[in-house]
């Protein structure tokens, strides 16, 4: 069995969160182990290897080591376990489309859900005791009140993938009661946008993308005609919806912060920490800082709302400062710029 403290295996590492904390977790030394079950990411088959994990390579100098492994799969989670010992595990690999998760809700709870199981029950048989898990703000459902803060309640939560993030909580938060040894960290993330500075990976959505920045982006060059706002009668500035962004490379920091964290303070228990700026921008504001970051006018119209989206979402994000130290470095033109890099350099995507 290989032993090295610093090992870390990574779930989903091929995915968009995944792949820029991978390169994060290799420029500060760690050993890095992906698995991927590539249903959301493209493998290049001359190397074998996800693509954007050859580029990660390529811009660290340094190797990680890829297994093409489902979390379904209990016994290749076993075998993994087996082979490599791990310090820690960082949970990314999940099903993330709500509109698909109204549509095949089993598939959701059982990706989500059922594959998160496998892998805590192969994590406590082999005694790895250390997570780091891939929350959302979406936990909190319906914001009681704004800033977003960890202690507010969270369920009521309006699409199945919201409630697998939940449901996935719940069951943490109860292993941790269970078994006093396990450390926990629930990164609650806001929206991460943006992409690595060299625009060399970034965000490479299937199909139609779910989410406002890669769409613009999309608009930017020619790949859609024009983008939908969905409403822009909110209660906010400008009547056009609120969110929380952050940069990408904030949020794969905010993982090495968590890890080190973990590393050094031993936080036993389960702690859900909120990762976003602190600040919310309109879908307005999005377009125009689009449009100044890449000189491109995105053509856009005004739509009916759309059912079960709120006005305003923003985090509250001392509680990260406070325990680890992170404070988000880039702003929203910062957010653009990357975007627009990333999609310049790839049209279509990873596949080029
Ligand atoms: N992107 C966001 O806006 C956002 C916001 C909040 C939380 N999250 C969470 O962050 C995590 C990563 O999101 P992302 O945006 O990088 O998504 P992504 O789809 O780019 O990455 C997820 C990766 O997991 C892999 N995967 C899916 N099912 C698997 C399985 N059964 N076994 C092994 N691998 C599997 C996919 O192939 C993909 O590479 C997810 O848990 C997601 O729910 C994302």
């Amino acid at each position: 069995m290989a032993e090295d403290k610093r090992n870390v295996l990574v779930t989903g590492g091929a995915g968009y969160i995944g792949s820029h904390t991978v390169l994060e977790l290799l420029n500060a030394n760690y050993e890095v182990i992906v698995i991927d079950n590539l249903s959301n990411a493209f493998k290049d088959e001359k190397s074998g290897k996800p693509e954007c994990l050859s580029r990660v390579e390529k811009l660290t100098n340094k190797t990680v080591t890829f297994i093409d492994c489902d979390l379904i799969d209990k016994n290749s989670l076993k075998n993994l376990f087996t082979k490599y010992k791990f310090s820690c595990v960082i949970h990314f690999a999940a099903l993330k489309a709500v509109g698909e998760s109204c549509s095949i809700p089993l598939e959701y709870y059982k990706v989500n859900v059922g594959g998160t199981l496998n892998l805590l029950e192969v994590m406590k048989e082999y005694n790895v005791k250390q997570l780091i898990y891939s929350s959302s703000a979406t936990v909190y459902g319906v914001p009681e009140k704004l800033p977003l803060t960890e202690d507010m309640k969270t369920g009521n939560c309006t699409n199945p993938y919201g409630k697998t993030k939940f449901v996935v909580e719940e069951i943490l938060k109860d292993l941790c009661a269970s078994d006093k040894a396990w450390s926990v960290i629930s990164l609650r993330y806001f929206n991460p946008v943006g992409a690595h500075p060299s625009g060399e990976i970034g965000e490479d959505p299937n199909g139609i993308p779910n989410n406002l920045m890669p769409y613009i982006a999309q608009v930017s060059v020619g790949k859609r005609d024009f983008l939908s706002v969905y409403g822009n009668d909110y209660d906010t500035p400008d009547g056009t919806g609120v969110r929380d962004y952050i940069h990408i490379m904030d949020l794969a920091s905010g993982h090495l912060k968590a890890l080190i964290y973990q590393e050094t303070k031993n936080p036993l228990g389960f702690h859900a920490v909120n990762l976003g700026s602190g600040k919310g921008y309109s879908v307005l504001e999005v377009i125009s800082a689009f449009e100044k970051a890449s000189g491109k006018k995105i053509p856009h119209k005004i739509v009916e709302r759309r059912p079960g989206d709120i006005a305003s979402s923003y985090a509250d994000a001392s509680l990260a400062k406070q325990l680890f130290n992170w404070v988000t470095e880039k702003d929203i033109d910062d957010m653009c710029a990357d975007t627009w890099k990333w999609q310049q350099k790839n049209p279509q995507g990873f596949k080029n």
